[in-house]
């Protein structure tokens, strides 16, 4: 069993102006890939700083998510604050993923580049940021997804699976459990 928290940050779906397509994305990306037991935590907030820190220290303390995404809010906007409210709360930032992230997005799209998103941890939870588009969550969370068990592992969370034939991650092989 592992638990993820979603958290979707757009004012206009917050106040129910349209539907988090995103949040909904990566919830089933995931139940397509992961062959844990997965328990869902999900809030759709408006981008205010407080609010995000709030929301992620929960996720992480008192929920104790192994894994965390954001979506939205990782652009120049004066609004956006993502990744700012990410970095504030984490332990430890693991600049890679946003960098990786963006590489492999510039493939599908030249504004990739706009998108700040990075990654880190807090305790036992790893916390991931993905930009608001509906079609960039997996353009995202493909290339970067192989790290994040052993990440997990290293951290002390709980031990992710996947099916290897949809998505095959990488551990050391003293790492891999049967
Ligand atoms: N990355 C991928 N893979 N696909 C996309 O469509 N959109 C970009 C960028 N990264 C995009 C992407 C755009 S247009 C913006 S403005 C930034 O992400 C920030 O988006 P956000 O503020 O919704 O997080």
């Amino acid at each position: 069993m592992i638990r993820v928290g979603i958290l979707t940050l757009s004012d206009r779906a917050s106040k129910g102006e349209y539907k988090d397509i995103s949040g909904n994305a990566i919830k089933e990306i995931l139940q397509e890939w992961i062959t844990n037991e997965i328990e869902f935590f999900y809030e759709v907030i408006p981008d205010d700083f407080e609010l995000i820190k709030s929301n992620l220290i929960k996720f992480c303390d008192k929920l104790n998510c192994d894994l965390i995404f954001t979506t939205g809010g990782t652009g120049p906007a004066l609004r956006d604050v993502t990744p700012e409210a990410t970095e504030a709360i984490c332990d430890k930032i693991l600049p890679g993923f946003g960098e990786l992230m963006r590489m492999e997005s510039l493939k599908f799209v030249p504004t990739a580049i706009l998108s700040r998103q990075t990654a880190g941890v807090r305790n036992r939870s790893f916390i991931l940021n993905l930009p608001g588009q509906p079609k960039a969550i997996k353009e995202c969370l493909e290339p970067v997804f192989p790290a994040i068990p052993y990440c997990v592992d290293l951290i002390g969370g709980n031990y992710i699976k996947t099916d290897e034939s949809k998505m095959k991650v990488f551990r050391p092989k003293s790492a891999i459990k049967k």
